[in-house]
């Protein structure tokens, strides 16, 4: 049970927006998205999508007033369907009405710098070299709004909007303009019902901090010496420093309704951006079952760019857990999280001359060289009913200020959402040690200072305080080491396989999401909790949601060389040239990290591309069971599914990673067609390289493909056999590559047993 807290209750911190179910209007009724598929006819209208919806819901709810009524939104401009209030007896009247594909419950999803970007091998002149060839990029970014005035989002040398662009700036008062760089922004609120939180801008205006990180991690302009306070020091920049950015604001007080995600996918892929970038999930905890692509909006709005060529890169969560990705749909990038080299420690020292390397973002400086040191279980608020065991973790209001005040507190952390810090702070306490075993490749913040070290550390802390009559103490200002071994998936990162689709290897790819520098709101408390009062223009976060944008940005970095490629080229570049991230401590292996880290510098010459449509989508979709009927919604197209029910469908995705999953019940044999298009030089010949997991036979028809012109596409096919079968649990790894000359294909291939399954 303790895990499933980890995104949210432990460390709230861990950034990744999500959806949850909104309040009833009235009575049983409840807001519901009737989702249609394609828009009927490329004039489809405001006026006549309405109509069109008043009129199916008129037999449905009895007259055309409570129609008109009960409508909230329609969807018109990329997709066709509508939000509405429903009872559950017109759910499934208006289910089995023909042209819709699916109808469900409004759900609500979570929102999910200076030195990641050079990490991945995309230094500073490497971006700006190229600085005329990303004008042209628009990235739509779906998040919690952008604090305009960041220096991340200066225009200054960006030429004119450019043309294509058809989207637009909602100004209000508090909202003032765009520019060349924020060139759209616009926000969406129908899909709540209560008052919005105090402090919540009614604009595209960022109250929360996480759009105005994640838009400046994908395009924000390159900003000189910008750290936080002190900290991460160095030129804070977007992946394309040169693109523009639009922002659709869906998200408010960390969650994001669905009424208003698919508003703002309808207007994103009409308004004409390149790339979308969704830091949003819903998170399943990785228990409860994730809902199915068509009742899940950002599937389907991810659906309906992939069909405009767009590519949504959106965050694998923040679960933890094997089987907890999210937004695993086949045609979108899925982007887990992992660490860089640098870390941040604050030391802890005794007074015995002790010392301890603790972890935290700890950006003050104690007044004092030393503060007395308690425990927090010896300072119970007794008077307030608190005892010692509830006191041991420091939790707010459990704390004596008789005792602590003016001293640095030992507190576990045990039960999730007691943070210390808030405890220690509102009890005058000088500052926190904090004893916390999980995640400790991640570094957090406190309002108070503040470090955290392992319970085996806090032991030796307290037998100190016992063994002397004044202990004392001191808490470090966090300094960076940059020499951590990394890439190394982080451990709050969302593991495959997906529950929806297994035999299909997400998450895709990872990319930096620990400790990254970014733009920050100035309404935002810089450790998230509202008493913090420090006001930053840079903040340290981390999360799948930092990952996500690092991600967007290698995309548009792509796009910005080859605006013609399509979504899975894209794609397929990104993951046929990851870093393999193979490394120690990635215990999951590719259901951590898919393909491996995002190399944008390579991603922009892959030699081959996996390329996919549609109607590739669409015959996985029939294996999976989704019905001819559905389907044809879906793509405005008859189909006809030609592969039913079966594993096969997903193999013969044409996907730039394999993947197996068995029972182990008895031996496979799998087989994947897979076809290649040159994007490299005319005249090549590629021949394979097989990396087999462990027990496996693979082999690869033909094994050498000559190329002779551009484009050109090419088939071969890999067959996988088993000949040993582990008796429990295995992740096999393995790969498939392509070379020629400098140019390296690589497919990780990854069998997975699970005897339990
Ligand atoms: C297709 O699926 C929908 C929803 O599951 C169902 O209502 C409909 O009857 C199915 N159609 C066919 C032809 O099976
Ligand atoms: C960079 O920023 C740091 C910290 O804010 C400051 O001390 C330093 O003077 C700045 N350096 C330059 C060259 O601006
Ligand atoms: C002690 O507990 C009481 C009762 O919960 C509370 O009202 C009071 O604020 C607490 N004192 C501190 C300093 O947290
Ligand atoms: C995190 O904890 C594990 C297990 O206790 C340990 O092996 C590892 O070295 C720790 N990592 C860091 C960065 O402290
Ligand atoms: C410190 O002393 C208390 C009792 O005074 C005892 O309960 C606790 O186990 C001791 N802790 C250590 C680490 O020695
Ligand atoms: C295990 O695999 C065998 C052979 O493919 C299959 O018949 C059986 O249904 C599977 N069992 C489970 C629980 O998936
Ligand atoms: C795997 O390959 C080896 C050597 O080519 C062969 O002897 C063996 O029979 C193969 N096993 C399977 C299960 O195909
Ligand atoms: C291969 O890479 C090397 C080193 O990066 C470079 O010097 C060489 O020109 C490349 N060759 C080709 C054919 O691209």
């Amino acid at each position: 049970m303790a895990a499933t807290g980890i995104s949210h209750l432990v460390f709230p911190f861990i950034f990744l927006l999500s959806l949850c179910t909104s309040a009833s209007q009235h009575l049983n009724v409840k807001l519901y998205i009737v989702y249609m598929g394609d828009v009927p006819s490329p004039d489809y209208s405001q006026t006549a999508a309405t109509a069109s919806h008043v009129l199916l819901l008129h037999p449905v709810l009895g007259s055309h007033e409570a129609a008109h009524e009960s409508l909230v939104h329609s969807y018109w401009k990329s997709f066709n369907g509508f939000a509405a209030w429903l009872s559950s007896s017109h759910v499934q009247h208006l289910s089995s009405t023909e042209g819709v594909v699916s109808v469900f419950k409004s759900k609500k999803a979570q929102l999910l710098t200076s030195r990641s970007w050079d990490f991945v091998g995309l230094p500073l002149s490497q971006q700006t070299n190229y600085l005329e060839y990303q004008s042209d990029v628009i990235v739509g970014v779906l998040d919690s709004g952008v604090w305009p005035e960041s220096e991340s989002f200066d225009d200054a040398g960006l030429g004119p909007i450019p043309s294509k662009w058809r989207g637009l700036c909602e100004t209000t008062p508090d909202f003032k303009a765009c520019n060349k760089k924020l060139i759209g922004a616009r926000f969406y609120y129908r899909g709540f019902t209560s008052p919005l939180p105090a402090g919540e801008f009614l604009s595209p205006r960022d109250s929360d901090g996480h759009g105005t990180h994640t838009a400046s991690t994908v395009a924000g302009s390159i900003v000189r010496n910008a750290s936080l306070f002190g900290l991460a020091q160095g030129n804070v920049r977007g992946g394309v420093p040169g693109a523009r950015i639009a922002m659709y604001k869906a998200c408010w007080s960390l969650s994001c309704s669905d009424v208003d995600l698919l508003a703002a996918f309808d207007d994103a892929i009409y308004d004409g951006v390149d790339v979308i970038s969704v830091s949003i999930g819903y998170s399943t905890g990785g228990f409860l079952p994730p809902p199915d692509y068509f009742e899940d909006s950002i599937a389907i709005g991810a659906f309906h760019a992939m069909k405009r060529g767009i590519l949504t890169s959106n965050s694998a969560c923040n679960d933890a857990l094997e089987g907890s990705v999210c937004n695993f749909s086949p045609w979108s990038l899925t982007v887990a999280a992992s660490t860089i080299d640098r870390q941040f420690k604050s030391e802890l020292t005794l007074e015995n001359q002790m010392s301890f390397e603790g972890h935290a973002i700890n950006t003050f400086i104690m007044e004092q060289p030393w503060y007395p040191l308690v425990y927090g279980g010896d300072a119970a608020n007794v008077s307030g009913g608190f005892s010692s065991e509830d006191s041991s973790g420091c939790g707010l209001y459990s704390l004596d200020p008789s005792i602590v005040e003016g001293k640095i507190v030992v507190c576990y952390l045990s039960s999730p959402g007691d943070l210390p810090d808030g405890g220690v702070y509102v009890s005058g306490g000088a500052g926190a040690i904090i004893m916390y075993d999980p995640m400790n490749d991640t570094a957090f913040s406190f309002m108070v200072p503040a470090t955290v070290i392992s319970r085996k550390q806090g032991e030796v802390v307290r037998s100190y305080i016992n063994s002397t009559r004044s202990p004392i103490a001191s808490i470090a200002k966090s300094v960076a080491g940059n020499d951590s071994p990394a890439p190394i998936t982080a451990s709050f990162s969302s593991k495959g396989p997906s529950k929806i689709t297994p035999d299909l290897l997400k998450p895709d790819i990872t990319a930096p999401g620990v400790d990254i520098l970014a733009a920050w709101s100035k309404v935002a408390p810089m450790s998230i909790d509202p008493l913090d009062k420090r006001v930053v223009d840079f903040n340290i976060i981390s999360g799948t949601s930092m990952s996500c944008p690092h991600a967007t940005g290698a995309a548009a970095y792509v796009k910005s060389f080859h605006p013609d490629w399509s979504p899975a080229a894209i794609k397929s570049a990104l993951m046929t040239t990851a870093l393999d991230a193979t490394l120690d401590g990635n215990e999951a292996a590719e259901l951590g990290y898919g393909a491996g880290q995002i190399n944008p510098l390579k991603a922009i010459n892959p030699g081959l591309v996996y390329d996919t449509d549609a109607n590739s989508y669409i015959n996985m979709l029939c294996s999976q069971g989704y019905n001819e009927t559905s389907l044809r919604l879906l793509t405005g197209e008859f189909i006809s599914c030609s592969s039913k029910l079966s594993k096969q469908g997903v193999w013969e995705l044409n996907y730039p990673s394999i993947m197996v999953i068995s029972n182990a019940s008895e031996p496979f044999l799998a087989q994947f067609p897979r076809t290649v298009t040159n994007v490299g030089p005319a005249k090549s010949t590629y021949e394979v390289k097989i990396d087999a997991p462990f027990g496996m036979n693979v082999t690869v028809e033909p094994d050498t493909l000559t190329f002779t012109s551009s484009n050109q596409k090419m088939s071969y096919n890999v067959k996988i056999e088993s000949q040993v079968i582990p008796d429990n649990y295995a992740l096999l790894s393995g790969a498939l590559t392509w070379s020629f000359g400098n140019y390296s294909v690589r497919s990780p291939i990854l069998v997975y047993y699970d005897v339990k399954q």
